[in-house]
């Protein structure tokens, strides 16, 4: 965004910033799962397999309750942890330990499935708007069989940050401006942000260069990294390449994205449905448990 890279003021660190690019564009692919829901699934798709340690990311979104309606009755997960970040509309969850929670709008729920859970989360409405993200995260071998553990997050527990002008930034995860998120204690150290931009707001956000990461524009467009940007529409995600630090603009429109990032784990990686773990035989393993109800 900045017009001449060189005349960036170098008083305000002993480091200079690496500013990331945008290394790729990818959208989504308009799938269904659960008992029928109809989603976008952008990570976790023939066009964008994982970021690591992403595995996948789902936009639902629709005012159509046959869209949504019959939910996601009991499954089950084992090996990463489940993101839920409702945007719209009320989504109930409940799981075989007797954990029960209700995800209403602005609300996050941070699941650490571990070793194994059996859980539901099913539309808490009949009609209107249901909106969302969930993000898979990858757990680290050591973490993989830990215990299951809930960050049930309501709204008013996140904060919510304005760096500039014209931007406002909910931090639901890492550190903005010296403020924290709510999320703690998860081994890929992640930053999940909320950016809201009016027309022709500038944002600076600093990402650890550690991490690596994706912007996902969800409302309006946005002209993400920094030099040669690259301008995403709704429905776009941008993978980021390396560097400690995100340029977004907003264009002749308000912009609305999501800006995630994490430490890759670096580690091999079995998908098999809901299980994700490290080898073919872990993932027998979890299916031989879930079969005979050890989950
Ligand atoms: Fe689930």
């Amino acid at each position: 965004m900045t017009a001449n890279a060189s005349a960036r003021p170098s008083t305000d660190s002993a480091v200079s910033r690496s500013p990331r690019q945008v290394q790729r564009i990818v959208r989504g692919r308009p799938t269904s799962d659960g008992a029928g829901v109809k989603l976008t699934r952008v990570i976790g798709q023939p066009d964008l397999d994982m970021i690591d340690p992403f595995l996948l990311l789902d936009e639902f979104r629709s005012d159509s309750a046959g869209d949504y309606i019959a939910g996601f009755p009991e499954h089950p997960h084992r090996g990463f942890e489940t993101v839920t970040y409702m945007l719209a509309g009320r989504m109930r969850h409940g799981d075989n330990q007797g954990n029960r929670g209700l995800l209403t709008p602005g609300s996050v729920q941070w699941m650490t499935a571990g070793r194994g859970i059996l859980h539901s989360e099913m539309p808490e409405q009949e009609n209107g708007l249901m909106w969302g993200f969930q993000l898979w995260v990858n757990l680290p071998a050591r973490d993989k069989m830990t215990a299951p553990r809930y960050q049930d997050i309501a709204p008013e527990s996140i904060p919510e940050v304005s760096p500039v002008a014209g931007a406002r930034v909910r931090v639901i995860a890492g550190t903005l401006n010296g403020v924290s998120g709510p999320v703690s204690g998860i081994a890929t150290e992640p930053v999940y942000l909320d950016v809201r931009l009016q027309q022709g707001a500038i944002v600076e956000l600093p990402l650890p260069s550690t991490h690596r990461g994706f912007a996902y524009v969800y409302e309006g467009q946005a002209l993400v990294g920094d030099g040669v940007s690259a301008n995403l529409v709704r429905g776009d995600l941008g993978v980021l390449g390396n560097g400690d630090s995100l340029e977004i603009a907003a264009g002749d429109a308000p912009a609305r994205l999501i800006v995630v990032a994490g430490k890759p784990l670096n580690e091999p990686v079995t998908k098999y449905g809901p299980f994700v773990m490290n080898t073919p035989q872990q993932i027998a393993q979890a299916v031989e448990d879930f079969r005979a109800g050890r989950f």
